[in-house]
């Protein structure tokens, strides 16, 4: 089996010639590629074109410049790069150890197969390389989430997060993959059925630099979730609550440093109704950003209507509070909920008809 192997780079300069060491001799008398698809901001593509130029076996580099790419989206341009059809995906920073590429290529080469993982979860694996114990909880926390929400596409794979796995491309729908995060696989499995199996290996601690991953990129995973699952609107519906909860938090705030409760809750709307706009724009309809005439329509329609249902909800908030007594925050929670209904019904039937 001809073989690209796949390595999304972001800074991982002292990593490169030792990883490039440990494929060269873990698959010696193989054929194969290896494409870094990089986004570093460091002298990293430099460092993998000196390696190259010295190299045993063919390596490409795909260098990108917009810094915000992504992980996910890296991962898509190496698919589309790829002169085989078997794409072998593994981290830059050797916490997934080039020697157990073989036992992958063997399970794959005994066929009835279109995805290959490596599974930290499988018994045999383990995930001694996730530092402290949060990120620990916080993986199988999401594991969990994840394999509840595609209890059977995902049956055959105890780590639907893990960066190292060997997929077969033509059984993938490339052009349909729409990766906002770090979980290129999980987009990949959620999509289709298709057939899964799975090797145990160790993930290994980092071997030099510091990891990517962030509270933001967690973020980016949830809405990920919510789009695969449940479709667009879900997500909406996910970054809605976010803003009517940071809007509750914001006015409490205001309040308690002394702030009438009016002016307190038209800051905190003006801030989530902006912060919301960005969220969809980024999160939820990131995919649709580029058709930028549209965009503009769609800024200037929810804006408007934020902005409106906003005015509106002060007089409304104030009957409540003055007229009715309902303590000011419990009848911001009110007015907002009622609002995030009209919100989600006028974005769905007009906004993003
Ligand atoms: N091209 C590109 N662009 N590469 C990136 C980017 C990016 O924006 N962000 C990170 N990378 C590269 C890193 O350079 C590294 O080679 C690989 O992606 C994984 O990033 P790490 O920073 O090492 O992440 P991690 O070790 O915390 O996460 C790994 O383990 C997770 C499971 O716990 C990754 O394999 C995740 O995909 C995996 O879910
Ligand atoms: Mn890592």
């Amino acid at each position: 089996m001809d073989l690209s192997i796949i390595v999304p780079t972001f800074n991982e300069g002292p990593n490169v010639d030792e990883l490039l060491q440990r494929i060269g001799d873990a698959l010696d008398g193989r054929v194969f590629e290896v494409i870094f698809v990089d986004d570093s901001t460091d002298d990293t593509p430099a460092i993998i074109n000196v390696a190259a130029n010295s190299s045993p076996f063919p390596v490409r580099l795909i260098h990108r410049e917009n810094a915000d790419a992504g992980l996910g989206g890296a991962v898509v341009a190496g698919f589309q790069a790829a002169t085989s059809r078997w794409c072998l995906v593994m981290d830059g920073d050797l916490q997934h150890p080039p020697e157990d590429i073989p036992r992958l290529i063997d399970r794959a080469e005994r066929g009835d197969v279109d995805v290959v993982i490596a599974s930290r979860y499988a018994s045999g694996g383990t995930s001694k390389g996730l530092a402290d114990a949060t990120r620990t909880a916080v993986s199988r926390a999401s594991t969990a989430l994840t394999k509840a929400m595609f209890p059977r596409k995902l049956a055959n794979c105890s780590d639907p997060m893990t960066g190292f796995f060997l997929v077969n491309t033509e059984a993938v729908d490339v052009e349909a993959l729409r990766p906002r995060g770090f979980k290129i696989l999980l987009e990949v499995l959620a999509r289709r059925q298709l057939r899964v199996d799975e090797v145990p290996f160790d993930f290994a601690e980092r071997h030099a630099g510091t990891s990517k991953a962030t509270f933001t990129q967690g973020v980016r995973f949830l809405t990920q979730l919510a789009m695969l699952r449940f479709g667009r609107m879900s997500a909406f519906a996910l970054v809605g609550g976010f803003g009517a909860i940071a809007n509750l938090v914001i006015m409490w705030g205001l309040i308690r440093i002394g702030m009438d409760y009016v002016p307190a809750a038209i800051i905190a709307s003006v801030i989530t109704i902006i912060t919301n706009f960005l969220l969809l724009e980024y999160l939820v309809f990131a995919d649709m950003r580029s058709e930028s005439g549209r965009m503009l329509t769609r800024f200037l329609k929810s804006f408007s209507f934020n902005g409106l249902e906003a005015i509106i909800r002060i007089p409304i908030l104030s009957i409540l509070v003055e007229g009715a007594h309902i303590p000011a925050v419990l009848a911001a929670a009110l007015t907002l909920v009622a609002a995030f209904v009209l919100r989600f019904v006028f974005h769905a039937l007009v906004v993003y008809a």
